[in-house]
Formats: C-alpha cells, structure tokens, sequence
C-alpha cells in the first residue's frame, strides 16, 4: 500500500514520538510511514528513540545557525531529501516561521499541551501551559492537535480531548496526565487521518479526467 512518508520534528524527551512509533507497529498509523526524525537539540532524548526504532534521525540544532533561514533552509534540505510528504511536530519547541509553513500548506500538524485558543501561542509550551491552567483555576484542560500556520498554535484545530483537573494537582502531575490519557491518544489517530486524506488528495490529481466520472 502506498504510504505518505511522515517527519517527525522534536526537540525533547519524544514520548509523543514513541507514541507514533507505537502507533506505527499496532497499525493505528496506516497511511503513513515514519521515515525521518529531526531534532533540534543534539541532547534531546527522543533522538534514542528513534534509532531504537531503526528511523532515520538527524540533528539540524539552531544554535549552530546563523538566524532562522539558515536553519529552516537546512530543515527543508532533509525534508526533500527523505521525500516528506506530511510533518507532525511533537515536542518541537522552535517556532516555524511563515516563509517555511507556506511550503507545506496542510501538511504540518502540532500537538499542544492545551484547549486551544486557551493557554498557547508565543512562550506557551511545556510545562508553564500547565502551571498556568491550574493558576487560572480552569476546571479542564487538554490537549489539541491542529495545523501548523504562520500564526503560533493558530491553525485549524483536527482534534482535541478534555482532561479534568483534580484539585492535587501540580503542573508535573498535571502534564503528565494530559500528555498520557490526550496527547499519546489524539497525535497518532490526527497522524493517519491527515496521512490518509493526503493520500486521498494525490490519487484525486492523479486520476485521469475520464476515469474520475
Ligand atoms: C508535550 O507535552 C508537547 O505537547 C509539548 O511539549 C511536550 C513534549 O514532550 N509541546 C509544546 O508545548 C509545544 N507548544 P515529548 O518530547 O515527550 O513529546
């Protein structure tokens, strides 16, 4: 079957990684194939993950370049080199900007740690969104998986799922919690929707006119 090859960009521990991996092997992940990992952080633990998956993975860190072009010229470089036809950032704590997100319209997704439109954007990410929740005294919180635009956690949202906070929590229990009973659950299932609806898209371009009616 034909499968849309999917880069994973992280920058941390990647347990939302593992969860695609794991995903990959019990077949929820069925229209794409994860074929490359890019981090952007030489220390990052995810990096183990993947080559204990038998993925290739690569180190593009910012630091060693000289402003965003540089990097994302070079993140480009791998995509095209690997044949990405779909990008899920997970974990990935650099922002994107509008230059590279408009080369891959509806083709990059992003999970975040939060109800989207509240507790994202610019400065939200790890464990402040969750230290947050629970000083504004919401009563739930979540995760969203949506597409990636030129605007921070701004585009369309494709899932979410509500996860009530109890009144022990701290924001590492907190996370924890979302990221186990949300993120792991909706990041690989928004994964093969997306994959598959690309999928759907190329054979519709590449059906002739005759056999389409
Ligand atoms: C996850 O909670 C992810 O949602 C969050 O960082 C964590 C990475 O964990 N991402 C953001 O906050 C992006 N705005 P992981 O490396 O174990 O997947």
């Amino acid at each position: 079957m034909e499968k849309i090859k999917i880069a994973v960009f992280v920058s941390g521990s990647g347990t939302n990684l593992q969860a695609l991996i794991d995903a990959s092997k019990s077949g929820i992940i069925k229209h794409g194939e994860l074929s490359l990992v890019i981090s952007s952080n030489p220390e990052a633990y995810a990096i183990n993950r993947a080559e204990l998956a038998g993925i290739p993975v690569c180190v593009v860190a910012k630091k060693s370049c000289k402003d965003q072009a540089e990097f994302e010229c070079k993140l480009i470089k791998e995509l095209s080199r690997h044949d990405i036809g779909l990008i899920v950032l997970a974990g990935f704590m650099s922002i994107l900007s509008a230059d590279f997100t408009s080369k891959y319209p509806g083709r990059i997704i992003n999970v975040h740690p939060s109800l989207i439109p509240s507790f994202c954007g610019k400065g939200y990410y790890g464990l402040k969104v969750h230290e947050d929740a629970l000083k504004y005294g919401v009563k739930v919180t979540g995760a969203t998986v949506h597409f990636v635009n030129e605007i921070p956690d701004g585009g369309q949202i494709i899932a979410q799922k509500a996860i009530k906070i109890r009144e022990c929590d701290t924001p590492e229990t907190l996370q924890h919690r979302v990221m186990e009973n949300a993120e792991w659950v909706i990041l690989p299932k928004a994964a093969e929707k997306v994959a598959k609806e690309l999928l759907r898209e190329t054979d519709k371009t590449n059906t002739p006119e005759k056999e389409k009616s």
